[in-house]
């Protein structure tokens, strides 16, 4: 296994980070480019491994996609001009190909099976499976057809009426592609509002959505148009920078072009409830996904409770919240968050275990984590556990570190952040 010795007693941190594009809206570029009709043109894609795998597999599926630094062209057909696959789709280690992907190949009459990488077989899928089965596809897996290896028959769909068990934005998507192919019109029901890019891309693509609240309605047999995307940064990366800069003294730092999507911006609330000296500055022009800037700078910060709604809103960056928390003085309680079990890793049991190794004061829950503040971060050796996140955090909190701090794996960060660490090195 690789390891990489990472960088301890920083004293600060100052510059500026144009940060990459965002891996949710980079993979839904690739999928509505492929389903829509005509020549869809995507800037700022993420040249990250995940939306890679979205790439292969739907160049599997027919499509043709040219990619070059973070510029794709894609001729997409329609839904009907995707093709019956020769070979098994890979998705690697996102959750998002598969789950979408499902949505998609749900309404084609054709067999697939999809298959991805060991963290990707203990995901649960019944949460897709079960209402496309219900919709009328044919879709079997491992353990009754809730784990992968997944095959997939497709065909003609039923509208779907469904309530949503868990507040997921891939489920969400899944059955709303799903029902874009379905004769009739399906409603989905959120338990608390997820990410709505799906939603904006269907607008962008010429199509039509309804959506009240957590009410989604969509038609079925709508014509998608190619159209061009502007894929803003991630907030989700930029959170890792966020974070350090909040927490390194005598720091600076500010992230360009960061998403600002309301379904994503939970942890700029949070920041601030916690005390932060962060700064936006909202571009005016953007209208499909909302975009600007954001300034960090060293901050005083006490603890908080994040819970509830807000939880959907900063489901990734639960991980470096919690690196965050140990830096704030007082106790930090997050709860609502079960859904961080079935991430890349069960992201409670790994938090938890990588930041006690470095010498926080942190406790797993049910639901969550209570983290005690402030603590004094001494440094050992962390992994990633081959989750990209767990791994950005680790290097993050490393910064703070005052004896020698190794990361085992650090190559999973390429998953979603291929330049973190020369964007890292380049404000140290
Ligand atoms: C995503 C939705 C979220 C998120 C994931 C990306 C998406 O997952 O954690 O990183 O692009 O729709 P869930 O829908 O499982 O909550």
């Amino acid at each position: 296994m690789t390891s990489l010795k990472l960088k301890t007693n920083i004293t600060s941190l100052n510059g500026e980070i144009t940060i990459p594009g965002d891996k949710s809206i980079s993979h839904r570029s690739v999928m509505f480019g492929s389903i829509a009709h005509g020549e869809t043109k995507v800037s700022n894609f993420l040249p990250g491994e995940d939306c890679l795998s979205t790439i292969s597999c739907f160049r599997k599926l027919g499509v043709t996609i040219e990619e070059s630094d973070g510029q794709l062209r894609i001729i997409g057909k329609g839904f009907e001009g995707l093709t019956e696959p020769n070979e098994v789709l890979d998705v690697g280690n996102s959750g998002t190909t598969i789950r979408l992907l499902m949505g998609i190949l749900a309404g084609r009459p054709f067999f697939s099976s999809l298959v991805g990488d060991e963290s990707i077989g203990k995901r649960p899928m019944t949460r897709v499976t079960n209402p496309l089965s219900e919709m009328g596809a044919k879709i079997d897996g491992r353990k009754n057809g809730s784990f992968t290896p997944i095959s997939i028959r497709g065909g003609e769909l039923k509208p779907v009426n469904y309530q949503l068990p868990v507040a997921s934005a891939q489920v969400k998507s899944a059955l709303i592609l799903a029902g874009l192919q379905a004769e009739g019109q399906s409603v989905i029901i959120e338990p608390e509002e997820t990410r709505d890019h799906t939603e904006r891309m269907i607008i962008k693509f010429g199509g039509e959505v309804h959506k009240d609240n957590q009410k989604i309605i969509v038609k079925g047999g709508q014509k998608l148009t190619a159209t061009t995307i502007h894929v803003p940064g991630d907030i989700s990366s930029a959170a890792f920078f966020l974070v350090a800069g909040a927490i390194i003294p005598e720091s600076r730092v500010v992230l360009k072009n960061v998403g600002l999507n309301p379904t994503r911006t939970g942890i700029i609330e949070v920041m601030k409830k916690m005390g932060a000296d962060l700064e936006i500055v909202q571009d005016k022009e953007s209208s499909f996904e909302p975009i600007g800037d954001l300034i960090i700078k060293t901050s005083s910060l006490k603890g908080t409770v994040i819970e509830g709604d807000l939880i959907p809103k900063l489901i990734d960056e639960i991980p470096i919240i919690a690196l965050l928390a140990t830096q704030a003085e007082g106790t930090t309680i997050i709860k609502d968050a079960e859904e961080l079990k079935v991430k890349e890793t069960n992201r409670i049991d790994t938090v938890v275990q990588e930041l006690k190794k470095l010498g926080a004061r942190i406790e797993a829950t049910e639901d969550g984590m209570i983290i005690h503040g402030k603590s004094k971060l001494s440094g050992g050796t962390v992994s990633s556990h081959g989750d990209h996140r767990i791994g950005m955090m680790l290097a993050i909190a490393s910064l703070l570190c005052d004896e020698k701090t190794e990361l085992e794996n650090p190559d999973a960060i390429s998953v979603s952040y291929p330049n973190f660490f020369e964007h890292l090195n380049s404000l140290i």
